[in-house]
């Protein structure tokens, strides 16, 4: 049996998997983030382990046999997240998230100096790893002092469970210190940073052993045999393990918190000016690239705070199929924008809206601004000469279909809906550990789930949708140098 752990941003969600990858449970407990000023996210990291404990409480219940016979564990993590320890392993501070833009003027100086993008493949983003620290520097001298580790959030779960300072490279490579090239730490980037090598775990692949689980936890949670706990990955190469994406050319479209559009390559190809993210992925000798969008479902869970309706109310006002693009646009940067922007100072608006506009049109320009938003990240994916071959949709927005039926034509690809509902960086992190206790293959391991369904773009529909598509792409051009 083999447990993948996806620390996300709202939960920690748990699976059990059997040795041929078939999931025989699963737990969830959700964790609260808190906003103690405008732009700032954080957690305490003793809530992850909290939640660490009442998950593993939840599947020993409901599969006490199963559980028993537990041989690994793989990890998987919302990226870039700096949770700092003194050199006794001590919680410093609460860690500091992906989507915390404090140190945005730390991170435009960083990206200024041209190493860093040489070195680390991309652009650095306020969200990344690198620029907090430097923002802490500045503004929490004494506690910079102090800081003997920095571990990224599903990083601090392993120390927890194994007593081991580890990381694998997915994770890493967004923080702005790794060679995304040859999957090692920069002591050059590191320095530009004011840090030092000692400061970082050691990095393993996410398939490789990362660590073994204290005997201490085994005992409390009645295992008699060594569970080793394997590299594990960022919680977006994870999700690509679990939908079976490390051939070139294969990935996702996540309508997620964030949105993601994935594709898997076998070479490194990275490009920072188009603000493409290229990480290294969890099995060796491959990478991702991602274009990532800030507010994907926020988009929908801010228009559902403010119009007082459920989200799945407004995505039910939808009609049942697509009959072109609504009068009014919506433009989602609700926290600024990565890709293909990098601008964290721009916010969202409503163009068109009309004294007779209502709810439901407000509703599907939100999607439609989405899917302008993911097409944006699909264009800059392909100037970096990665062409997507199939795409899967995954995440919580994917359960609309109008929704999908819209990216699909936007994007004008056809999307693929996977079978059943766990294939998700839960499972991918299952599959490193699977890796990692046998041995075996990535790509025995990897293998993509059976599609439900194929979502195709609306060949009648194409030409409305682009030319809406360009009138996004001019209200951008037109707002950006409004914004402060
Ligand atoms: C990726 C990113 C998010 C987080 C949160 O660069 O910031 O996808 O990993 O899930």
């Amino acid at each position: 049996m083999y447990l993948g752990l996806d620390l996300g941003t709202s939960g920690l969600r748990g699976i059990l998997v059997d040795d041929t990858g078939h999931v025989v449970g699963d737990a969830e407990v959700s964790i609260s983030t808190s906003t103690p000023k405008p732009s700032w996210s954080e957690q305490d990291p003793l809530d992850w382990t909290n939640a660490c404990e009442e998950v593993v409480g939840k599947l020993r219940v409901g599969n006490r046999q199963a559980f028993s016979k537990l041989r690994g564990i793989g990890l998987s993590g919302h990226m870039h997240g700096a949770t700092l320890l003194d050199p006794d392993g001590e919680i410093l501070r609460p860690c500091i998230l992906w989507n915390d833009t404090r140190s945005a003027d730390e991170a435009r100086t960083l990206d200024q100096t041209p190493e860093m993008r040489a070195i680390s493949g991309n652009i650095v983003f306020p969200g990344f790893t690198a620029p907090k620290l430097e923002w802490l520097r500045a503004n929490e001298p004494d506690v910079f002092s102090k800081v003997g580790k920095v571990l990224l959030p599903k990083d601090y779960l392993r120390f927890w469970l194994t007593g081991e300072y580890v990381s694998d490279m997915s994770d890493s490579a967004g923080t702005s210190w790794l060679d995304v090239d040859t999957r090692q730490w920069s002591e050059k980037a590191l320095a530009i940073g004011h840090m030092r090598t000692e400061q970082m775990p050691s990095l393993v692949e996410g398939s490789d052993r990362g660590g073994e689980l204290k005997v201490r936890l085994r005992q409390d949670w009645g295992l008699s045999n060594p569970v080793v706990v394997a590299g594990g990955a960022g919680d977006n190469a994870a999700a690509a393990c679990g939908i079976g994406s490390i051939n070139d050319g294969t990935g996702f479209v996540s309508l997620g918190t964030s949105g993601v559009l994935l594709v898997a390559r076998e070479a490194y190809a990275p490009d920072p000016e188009t603000a493409v993210h290229c990480f290294c992925h969890a099995v060796p000798d491959r990478w991702i690239q991602m274009g990532v969008m800030l507010s994907a479902t926020n988009s929908m869970n801010w228009l559902s705070r403010n119009l007082g309706e459920p989200v799945e109310r407004l995505a039910a006002s939808m009609p049942g199929k697509l009959n072109g693009p609504s009068a009014i646009t919506f433009l989602p940067y609700l926290s600024g924008e990565r890709t293909p922007h990098n601008n964290s100072h721009i916010r969202g608006a409503f163009l068109g809206v009309d004294i007779s506009s209502e709810p439901a049109e407000l509703t599907q320009s939100v999607m439609e601004g989405v899917s302008f938003g993911m097409r944006d990240c699909l264009e800059a994916l392909k100037s970096t000469g990665t062409q997507p071959n199939s795409l899967m949709a995954v995440g919580g927005g994917a359960r609309s279909q109008f929704w999908l039926e819209t990216l699909a034509t936007v994007l004008q690809v056809p999307l693929e809906m996977p079978k059943g509902s766990e294939f998700g960086a839960a499972l991918g992190a299952a599959r490193l550990a699977i890796c990692a206790v046998n041995g075996a293959e990535p790509a025995q391991v990897m293998t993509p789930p059976e599609i439900r369904e194929r979502i195709e773009p609306r060949g009648d529909l194409i030409d409305a949708y682009e030319n809406e598509y360009r009138r996004y792409r001019q209200f951008y051009q037109a707002l950006a140098p409004l914004a402060l």
